[in-house]
């Protein structure tokens, strides 16, 4: 990162989806500037960042987008999932309509993109431990008869967050 010179191997592009509130773009901050905000905002439309790393000595840049969880804020569908190559499918575990909307999410994802696609299940916000809504086996149980990997993070914390993304993208390369 910060070298202009560098060659750039491969661009991976990787959406995130789910409600919203449920922390997608805080997961985005922790793993692209390691930064977390209190008072994020409601996402408007779409933004992205992106993130140079090396796996397998090849020069992969990730290219993460992020939409609003708010239907009345989101953007073209189609055009947000055209050239995902990643998912991850986030829900707050310690919102259990979060967890249920995530089959609707999956169809949604499922319907607009690419039939190879990697996907990830994230329970985010793993620090609020004693507020847990969704036990981790029925993620599991969820992500195994869906196909998906599955991870618990914590935006605030840093937890599995930077695990989760080289996860994906490692599957994806
Ligand atoms: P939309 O843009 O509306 O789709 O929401 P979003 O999914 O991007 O949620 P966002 O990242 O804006 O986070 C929503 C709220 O949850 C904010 O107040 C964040 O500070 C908080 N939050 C995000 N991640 C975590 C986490 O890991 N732990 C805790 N305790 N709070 C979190």
């Amino acid at each position: 990162q910060g070298d202009y010179n560098q060659k750039i191997d491969y661009v991976f592009k990787v959406v995130l989806i789910g409600d919203s509130a449920v922390g997608k773009t805080q997961l985005l901050a922790r793993f692209a500037r390691n930064e977390f905000s209190v008072d994020s905002k409601a996402t408007i439309g779409v933004e992205f960042q992106t993130k140079t790393l090396v796996i397998d000595n090849k020069t992969v840049k990730a290219q993460i987008w992020d939409t609003a969880g708010q239907e009345r804020y989101r953007a073209v569908t189609s055009a947000y999932y055209r050239g995902a190559v990643g998912a991850m499918l986030v829900y707050d575990m310690t919102k259990r309509q979060s967890f249920d909307h995530m089959a609707k999410w999956l169809e949604e994802l499922r319907g607009h993109a690419d039939k190879n696609i990697v996907i990830m299940l994230i329970g985010n916000k793993c620090d609020l431990g004693s507020l847990r809504a969704v036990p981790t086996e029925d993620a599991q149980e969820f992500a195994q008869r869906e196909n998906l990997f599955f991870m618990e993070t914590s935006a605030l914390e840093a937890t599995n967050v930077e695990t989760a993304f080289l996860t994906i993208l490692t599957e994806i390369y």
